[in-house]
């Protein structure tokens, strides 16, 4: 607090006596007193007392010579604590117009006019002023201990006051450092609530998916068993029906030595009930149709049981993105095969280090968003593949209805849904992206409304920590 004590004083008068005197009074007075004191101390053995401190007096005779000396003092940063102003300087400012400039140059300035006589009424002047808890009146002639008085309390006054502003504008600033600490807790504190919602809505998500897809799984294992034997007994009986059909051409062959002619009409007219002929090339066409059938259902089978793999023990693996993508599309044929049709461009990404049945999911999502966003006209779904640097990225690209400018930065959140009520729950995105988040990557969405949407998805080939 050293730095704001201040004894500098300046006298601003046109009459030289008048600085002779203040001289006296405040140099001459605390310069003897000290004096004094230390002789009473040297004689009664007593400690030096602390006497008031030495005042700095410099002086002008103008009132622009005054606030020559203010600027001055203000650019040393050393200012006036107190000016003692005359009021009637005849060749320059008078008082008051001195004291408006010093004022404008230092407001902090405490000031005492010394007049005997004013030109304005006492009211004009402070009404001019407009300061008045910075201005005293000493009418001269003036005793020397109102001038030593004025002298102590102004200047003590003006380090009080510097004191008091320095102390509210640090409490001012602790304030504001105090309320941006709370403004940031709150926010943090929102930013948990919202990550906690997100996390309940993905428990609950996970765990409705985690039992469909048991239920998948079993389903799957029920029909594996059947298709199975179906399948083996098939190859079978495609066997067999090669050797009746040889067997067939061995009697077709001796049919003509046959001597009974009414044996061979008979052949004929039963050859010609059955379409002999269009049986043997119907049935081997049946028969391909139903080993694709019987393929196709092993497929999904298979796709049923590597998707609902939702992973008990969520371990962390190398898999084929594109695969997966496929077994989605399998899933979600039945969506999609009256909206829209699918075109497929994979640049062959190869594997990457992840949760595949999770990712399967997050595909999933994202096919059966762009199906439920085609309009009454079939539409096209793209699904994109590539890779960049130590990333591979999936776009899922569709011709729909798009996504309102409005909508866009809300489709993310949990519960979001501009679906009718039972059509959609809005946690399809939510959980997508807490699974993309989980893998380091990101999601994002680029739309037009009218024309359609694309979800981009970028994943690290590898984890780059641990993953949990
Ligand atoms: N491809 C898309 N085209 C247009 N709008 C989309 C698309 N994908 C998402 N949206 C918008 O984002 C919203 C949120 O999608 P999200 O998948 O999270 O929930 P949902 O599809 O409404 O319901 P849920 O997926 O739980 O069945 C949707 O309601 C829809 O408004
Ligand atoms: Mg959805």
């Amino acid at each position: 607090m050293s730095t704001l004590h201040n004894r500098r004083i300046l006298l601003i008068d046109d009459t030289p006596s008048i600085h002779e005197d203040f001289r006296k009074i405040l140099l001459l007075d605390t310069q003897a007193e000290a004096e004094l004191d230390a002789v009473e101390a040297a004689l009664f053995g007593e400690e030096v007392k602390a006497s008031a401190p030495a005042f700095e007096l410099d002086s002008a005779y103008q009132g622009q010579e005054g606030l020559a000396k203010v600027c001055q003092a203000m650019r040393a940063n050393r200012p006036y604590a107190l000016a003692f102003v005359d009021m009637r300087m005849p060749l320059g400012w008078d008082g008051v117009e001195t004291i408006e400039q010093l004022w404008q140059e230092d407001p902090r300035l405490q000031i005492v006019i010394c007049t005997a006589y004013a030109d304005y009424s006492w009211e004009e002047v402070l009404d001019r002023l407009d300061s008045r808890d910075r201005l005293l009146i000493l009418k001269k002639p003036f005793d020397n201990i109102e001038v030593c008085q004025l002298a102590n309390t102004l200047t003590v006054k003006w380090e009080m006051t510097q004191r008091a502003a320095l102390q509210m504008s640090d409490l001012e600033a602790k304030v504001v450092e105090r309320t941006r600490e709370i403004r940031q807790a709150s926010e943090a504190l929102q930013v948990e609530i919202v990550e906690r919602k997100q996390l309940q809505s993905q428990l609950l998500q996970a765990e409705k998916l985690a039992s469909i897809g048991q239920l998948a799984a079993g389903v799957a294992h029920e029909i594996n068993n059947p298709i199975g034997y179906i399948s083996s007994n098939f190859c079978t009986l495609e066997g067999y029906y090669a050797g009746l059909l040889e067997m067939l051409s061995a009697y077709e062959a001796v049919e003509q030595t046959v001597g009974s002619p009414e044996v061979v009409a008979k052949l004929q007219a039963l050859r010609e009930r059955l379409e002999l002929d269009f049986l043997k090339e119907d049935i081997p066409q049946l028969m391909r149709e139903s080993r694709q059938g019987i393929a196709r259902v092993r497929q999904i089978v298979q796709d049923l049981k590597d998707f609902s793999r939702i992973d008990s023990t969520q371990e962390w693996q190398w898999a084929n993105l594109e695969e997966g993508i496929d077994s989605t599309l399998n899933i979600v044929a039945n969506e999609i095969k009256y909206k829209a049709d699918v075109v497929k461009q994979y640049a062959g990404i190869g594997e990457i280090e992840c949760l595949p049945a999770q990712l399967n999911q997050v595909i999933l999502n994202l096919l059966v968003n762009a199906a439920q966003a085609m309009g009454p006209e079939r539409g096209t779904i793209s699904i994109r593949t590539g890779t960049t640097a130590e990333r591979v990225w999936i776009e899922v690209a569709d011709s729909g209805q798009g996504i309102a400018a409005q909508v866009l930065p809300r489709i993310f959140e949990p519960f979001f849904t501009t679906k009718p009520i039972g059509q959609g729950t809005g946690l399809g995105l939510s959980l997508s992206y807490g699974i993309v988040h989980k893998h380091n990557g990101t999601l994002n969405v680029d739309s037009a409304v009218g024309l359609g949407s694309t979800f981009r998805l970028e994943l690290p080939v590898r984890q780059p920590v641990q993953p949990e």
